[in-house]
C-alpha cells in the first residue's frame, strides 16, 4: 500500500495550525517577561530607595521592605505556577491514578480553604451525592483549590461558595458554585487562557497570577475530562469539571 498523500486542503489545515501555535508560542513569552516585569521593576525601585536612605542616614521606612516582600512572593507564585503548567501541559509530571474518596479530599481542601473562608465571613459547604472519582489526588485536590479560592476571592463578603459532586451518565461532576458577582458572558470564552484576568490590577493587588483556570483546564484535559463555566450577572458563577467515570 502507498501513503496518501495529503489533500491541498490538509495541507494548508497544518499550516494554519502550526502558525496559531507559534503566535501563541510568542504571545506566551511576551506575557511571561510582562508578568515577571512587574513585581522586579517594584523590587528594584524599592531597593534603591532604601539603599539612598540608608547612605543618606534616614529612617528606614519598614512599610518599603513589606512591599519587596510581597513582590518577590508574588514572583515566587508565578515561578511555581508557570513550572506546574508546565510539567501537566508536558505530560512529565506522570498521573497516580486512584479511586479518590471524594468525601475525604473534599474535607480536606476546606479544611485549608476555611481560614480564607473565615476572614470573608464567606459560608462553604459541600454536598457529596457519589462516592469516589478515578483520578491523581493531588491534581484533583488542586482543582477543587483553585476554583472554590477564586469563589471566595472573588465574591464579596458574607457570600456563599458550594461544593458539589455528582453522578451523570457516564461522568462524575464536580460543580464549584458562588452567588457572588458574576463574570460577563463576553469574558467566558478566554476565561481558561493563561494570564487572563477580569481585572488585572484587582487580581495581581489578592496575590493572583492569572494561571489558576489555566492549570485546571490542562489537568482536566490529562484526565480526559473537560470545565465549562457560565455565570449570570449578579447572581452566580458555576464552574462545572466531568471526569470519565471509566479510567483514562
Ligand atoms: N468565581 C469567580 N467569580 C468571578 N470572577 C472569577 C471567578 N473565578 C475566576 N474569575 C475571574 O477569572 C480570572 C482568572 O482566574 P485565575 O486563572 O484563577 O487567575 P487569578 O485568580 O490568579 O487572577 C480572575 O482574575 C477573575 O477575574
Ligand atoms: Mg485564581
Amino acid at each position: 500500500m502507498t501513503p496518501q498523500q495529503p489533500s491541498q486542503q490538509e495541507s494548508m489545515d497544518v499550516i494554519v495550525a502550526l502558525k496559531k501555535a507559534e503566535k501563541m508560542r510568542i504571545d506566551f513569552v511576551a506575557n511571561v517577561s510582562h508578568e515577571l516585569r512587574t513585581p522586579l521593576t517594584a523590587i528594584k525601585g524599592y531597593t534603591e530607595t532604601l539603599i539612598h536612605d540608608i547612605e543618606d542616614g534616614r529612617k528606614i521606612e519598614p512599610e518599603f521592605l513589606k512591599i519587596i516582600l510581597k513582590n518577590s512572593n508574588r514572583l515566587l507564585s508565578l515561578i511555581d505556577d508557570l513550572l506546574d503548567l508546565s510539567s501537566i501541559e508536558s505530560g512529565a509530571d506522570q498521573l497516580h491514578l486512584a479511586d479518590i474518596d471524594l468525601k475525604e479530599a473534599t474535607e480536606h481542601v476546606i479544611e485549608r480553604l476555611i481560614p480564607h473562608a473565615k476572614a470573608k465571613n464567606t459560608l462553604l459547604t459541600s454536598d457529596i451525592r457519589c462516592d469516589t472519582v478515578r483520578a491523581d489526588m493531588k491534581r484533583l485536590e488542586q482543582v477543587m483549590t483553585n476554583l472554590a479560592e477564586n469563589a471566595i476571592k472573588y465574591s464579596p463578603p458574607s457570600s456563599t461558595v458550594k461544593i458539589i459532586w455528582e453522578e451523570d451518565g457516564n461522568e462524575i461532576v464536580l460543580t464549584v458554585e458562588d452567588n457572588g458577582p458574576g463574570i460577563p458572558s463576553k469574558n467566558l470564552d478566554r476565561l481558561f487562557e493563561r494570564f487572563y484576568r477580569l481585572d488585572k490590577g484587582r487580581s495581581r493587588e489578592m496575590g493572583g497570577t492569572g494561571l489558576g483556570l489555566s492549570i485546571v483546564k490542562h489537568i482536566m484535559q490529562r484526565h480526559q475530562g473537560t470545565v465549562t463555566v457560565e455565570s449570570e450577572i449578579g447572581k452566580r458563577t458555576r464552574f462545572r469539571c466531568r471526569f470519565p467515570r471509566a479510567a483514562p
